[in-house]
Order: C-alpha cells, then structure tokens, then sequence
C-alpha cells in the first residue's frame, strides 16, 4: 500500500517534466530569458532571433544544455596585409578589423573560450560544426581536442570556382575544412545518413563537398566579405538538425546559417558585431520568410 501512496505522485509529476523539456524547447525566448540585452531582431512566430553583441556577452547567458546544433565560421585572423583576386583585379584581403590576427597565443585563447562556450549550451547530444583555412583551423581543432570534444568528420569543402592565386608562388587556394564534433566522447549525435545518401545519388555522401561560393544572387542585400553559401548549410542543416531543432551561429554574419535554419523549419540564434551585418541579415531572413510562404501557398 505505502508503495502505492508514494508511485501515484511520482508517476503524475513524470509527464509535467517531459512536457515542460517540450515547452522549453518550443520556445527560444525562454533560452535568452537571463541576457540583459534584447535582441536586436526577432520573429516570435517564426523562431528566429538575432542578437547584435559581441558573442562572449551571450554565450554565458544562455541556458545549459539548450541548443541542439552550431555553426560557427569564426574569424579566420587572415586580414594581415595580403593581396587576392577579385573579378580579375588585385585587391586587398581585409575582411575587418575582427579578422586581424592577435597573434597565435591570444587567437588560442579566443577559440577556446568561445568553443568552451559553445560546448557548455549544446545538447547532450548535440552537434559543432566549425570551418577554417589552414590559419585558423589547426587552432580550432587543438582546442576541441582540449576541451574534449569527440570530433566526427573534418570535411573538405572544394570551393570549385577560386580566384587564381596571383603570386603564382603557391597552389590555388580552393578548400576550407569544416571540422564536425560532437559535445563529448558520450554523445550520441544524430546524423541524417539516409538523406546524405539520397541527395548523392543513392551513394555514400563523401567528406568531401563540391560546392560554389556564393554568387551575386545570394548578394542583392550587400555583401559580407566571408559569406558562406547557403547550399553548404542546406546541407550541414540537414545532415545533422531535425525539424524544430535549436540552431546557434555565435559569428552570424549575414545570417546564412539563419535563413538555412528556417527553410528547413529549425530554429535559429544568430549572434553578430556589426550593425551592417544585421542590417543584411534581416532583409535575407524577411526574403527567405516570403520563399517559404510562398512554396506553402501561405500568402
Ligand atoms: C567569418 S564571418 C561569418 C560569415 C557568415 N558565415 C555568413 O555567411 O555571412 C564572421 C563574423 O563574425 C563577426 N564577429 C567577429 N567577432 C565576433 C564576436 N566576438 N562576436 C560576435 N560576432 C563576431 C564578424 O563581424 C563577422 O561578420
């Protein structure tokens, strides 16, 4: 009888926690409810919100556990005084002043206080995916190791159209790696193998990944210096989310990351500096938001 008495409470409070995880989960503001700072853009029916803040007075703020993936393209600290190619002309590599190196001990520290971060807000089995050049991935990966990160895949990104390389000192720069983790050697992150499989013509997806960088038509609403192509989120997004998942970009930029999320009924985090950024951001997130209404007839 005594069993019983203490079962009944017991088995009448279990689905009140699944349900709230579920609230929760539904939910982003609920995730952002001890930042000081509004965000600077959010759309509350559709689960997006931008912050315009230095990510380090965020990711702090935001609940343990809460966000079941991250994209993040980081300072890659290669604006020092170089030359590439732009359209046939010699121009200057100098993304901004967040992309000037620190020197490699301070750029260290960096890296891993925001992966630190990073690794503390992820789900249990939640997923990182991180890209670099060779100036900063080296960095990234040593730093994930540290932390104990399980990393999964370090993908091959071919950028298939590069600039030529003007010195003619050098192969042509054509790849970025984008490393692929999970939050610890414990986790059992999900991956969508059936669909990679099926977007490759019925064959294994391979590591390594062909993809354009973006062109003009993914430029109309200005340009970031370091846009990512919205097909290599497309498919990180769809490798590794579900609908309704929780999706961060702590160096959100022009929100590539933002407008994948929501074409594929994720959520999404953005965290970016720059006002000029957002300002973009905002216009490709209102565009993506008229695509979607109007592939529904939802208009
Ligand atoms: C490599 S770009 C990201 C580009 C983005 N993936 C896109 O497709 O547009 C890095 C971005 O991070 C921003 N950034 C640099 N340091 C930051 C920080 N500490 N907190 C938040 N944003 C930062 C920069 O302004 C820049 O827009």
């Amino acid at each position: 009888m005594e069993n019983k008495i203490v079962k009944i409470p017991l088995l009448t409070y279990m689905p009140i926690i699944t349900q709230e995880k579920v609230t929760h989960k539904k939910d982003i503001s609920r995730l952002f409810e001890d930042i000081p700072q509004k965000p600077y853009f959010e759309d509350t029916k559709r689960n997006i919100a931008l912050f315009k803040a230095n990510c380090f007075d965020i990711l702090p703020n935001l609940h343990e556990n809460s966000i079941d993936m991250i994209f993040a393209d980081p300072p890659y600290f290669l604006s020092n005084g170089g030359f590439t190619c732009h359209a046939g002309k010699k121009v200057s590599v100098n993304k901004g002043k967040w992309d000037i190196s620190k020197g490699l001990e301070e750029n260290y520290i960096f890296t891993q206080r925001w992966l630190r971060e990073c690794q503390r807000v992820l789900t249990p089995n939640g997923t990182i995916w991180v890209s670099g050049t060779s100036h900063i991935i080296y960095t990234v990966g040593s730093a994930m190791q540290t932390l104990g990160y399980k990393i999964l895949n370090d993908i091959a990104w071919f950028k298939v159209n590069p600039p030529p390389n003007l010195s003619c000192r050098y192969f042509t720069h054509s790849t970025e790696t984008i490393l692929w983790a999970a939050k610890n050697k414990d986790s059992k992150h999900f991956f969508n193998y059936p669909l990679m499989k099926k977007m490759n013509n019925d064959k294994q997806m391979l590591s390594l990944w062909s993809i354009k960088a973006p062109g003009s038509a993914e430029k109309i609403y200005g340009k970031h210096p370091t846009q990512k192509p919205i097909e290599l989120l497309d498919r990180i997004v769809k490798a590794s989310t579900r609908t309704g998942d929780i999706i961060l970009d702590p160096f959100s930029g022009s929100a590539t990351t933002g407008i994948a999320a929501h074409k594929e009924g994720r959520q999404y985090i953005g965290i970016e500096l720059e006002e000029e950024y957002l300002k973009t951001s905002i216009k490709r997130l209102k565009d993506a938001f008229r695509d979607k209404e109007r592939l529904s007839g939802n208009h």
